[in-house]
């Protein structure tokens, strides 16, 4: 059949094409992992869950869970060479298993879906406070007219709608493209400006006179605030943050060429998105306490802060609309990786052209925002579980199938693919291979289902 289908896994080729350089690679799934994870969500789940214990648990699992994770994903994508749900089925066949490792495909699938479905909501956000920075708004406001604003925004379904429905054009655009051109240029400019403006704001924070106080916050460990929720949502929050979990990664990772190295490109990622989020921190929570603010106060957090500190500082208005313009150009790269899966399924399952699949699973997506849409304003009150329906697909896509789908991915590479295939790909049995067999077969798997167990109280307190 298909040449993508070859025997040897070194001479299948990617019906979607592939990255002109491993540079494009690093680049593209930089972009997906640095969005509104880093800059965003980072800073108030740390808020919501006390700082300093939480922030140290979310890095260790970035360094002993999401690396072993992210070049299992690399691997097993760049070995099967098709969207996650064949990728999966057909190494589960290859290595004399079961084709039916593609349900944790479908399950990737789903996850990118739910995700996308509130974080084109957050993106919206995003975009509608670059037209608000440039016209002027946030000059001189004060901390409870940035609030106003804020509320004013969100507490309207129509204004939070139009800006998802713009975002998600945006990203059903892209995808309808392809990957390669156009996302390479923008990530090549976007991170290094997004860098830039990270620590001109960084200086403003230092000058704020409560650096001291946002660095213990997010620095000092309080061991009694950390509940092994807390250690679960420091766990999702690692996995969200860097892609992994749901088969992006391993989608990109089928567009990449034979001879680039895994770990060291999966190394340059993680280095690169945890000091985004770092920084991020590091801006917001002196900004936090010197106006009073509540780190806790959830998503709204950056739109509270930031705009504060570009409505005082000097060329406020043309740092602040270039923050969010930037902000937008992150979220926008990272939507789409959150797409590609489904629509490289689609396009290889029902031979669609990628506008058609993009088309079909954005106007998906952009339907089933309106839930978060919703939670902001006309149904804020509505909730259950976790609370309003954004919590709730929020925890469920982030806290469980994220960690879930990352379980069952370190698994099959650790566990049911055999040695001579993961050492193939990840460039033969040296120390780096070794580490990587010890994190992806015991560390990681253990680390993950002990999280989860405890969070679900399964496991008696040993204290
Ligand atoms: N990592 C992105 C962020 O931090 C979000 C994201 C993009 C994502 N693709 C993903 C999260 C795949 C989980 C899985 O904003």
């Amino acid at each position: 059949m298909l040449s993508n289908q070859a025997a040897d896994p070194g001479k299948r080729k990617s019906l979607h094409g592939h990255w002109s350089s491993r540079m494009a690679f690093i680049l593209a799934v930089t972009g997906s992992a640095v969005g509104l994870g880093n800059i965003w969500k980072f800073p108030y789940v740390a808020g919501q869950n006390g700082g300093g214990a939480f922030v140290l648990v979310y890095l260790a699992c970035v360094a002993i869970i999401g690396l072993p994770v992210m070049m299992s994903e690399i691997l097993l994508g760049r070995r099967g060479r098709r969207n996650p749900i064949a990728t999966m089925g057909l190494l589960g066949a290859e290595e004399g298993k079961s084709e039916n490792w593609k349900v944790v495909g479908a399950m990737g699938v789903m996850a990118g879906v739910l995700i996308l479905s509130f974080y084109a909501v957050i993106g919206g956000w995003t975009l509608a406070y670059v037209f608000k920075s440039a016209s002027g708004a946030f000059t001189g406001a004060s901390a409870a007219e940035i609030a106003a604003i804020s509320n004013r925004f969100t507490g309207s379904w129509m204004s939070l709608g139009l800006y998802h429905t713009i975002f998600m054009g945006l990203s059903i655009f892209v995808v309808a493209r392809g990957v390669e051109r156009g996302l390479e240029q923008a990530v090549r400019f976007m991170v290094p400006a997004l860098l830039f403006l990270m620590i001109v704001l960084l200086a403003y924070s230092i000058n704020s006179g409560y650096f001291g106080q946002g660095l213990e916050f997010m620095f000092s460990p309080d061991w009694s605030k950390l509940t092994w929720d807390t250690v679960l949502a420091a766990m999702g929050q690692a996995f969200f943050t860097l892609s992994i979990g749901m088969g992006a990664v391993m989608a990109y990772g089928a567009y990449l060429p034979e001879e680039t190295s895994i770990s060291g490109s999966s190394a340059a990622v993680a280095i690169a998105d945890t000091s985004i989020a770092t920084l991020a921190g590091l801006v917001i929570f002196p900004l936090v306490f010197a106006n009073g603010l509540n780190p806790g106060e959830g998503p709204g957090l950056v739109f509270a802060t930031l705009p504060m500190a570009f409505g005082q500082m000097t060329g406020g208005v043309i740092f602040g609309t270039l923050f969010f313009v930037l902000l937008t150009f992150a979220a926008w790269t990272s939507a789409i990786s959150l797409m590609e899966p489904a629509v490289a399924w689609i396009v290889e399952r029902f031979n669609h052209t990628r506008a058609q699949a993009a088309m079909l699973i954005g106007g998906l997506i952009w339907a089933a925002g309106f839930g978060t849409v919703l939670s902001f304003n006309v149904l804020a009150d509505f909730k259950f579980w976790r609370g309003t329906i954004f919590d709730n697909l929020d925890h469920l896509s982030i806290n469980i199938m994220l960690p879930l789908g990352g379980l069952l991915i370190v698994v099959f590479a650790g566990w049911v693919m055999c040695r001579n295939s993961s050492a193939d790909e990840l460039g033969g049995a040296g120390t780096i291979y070794r580490l990587w067999r010890v994190l992806a077969r015991f560390v990681a798997p253990i680390g993950i289902l002990f999280v989860f167990l405890k969070a679900v109280g399964l496991l008696p307190d040993l204290s």
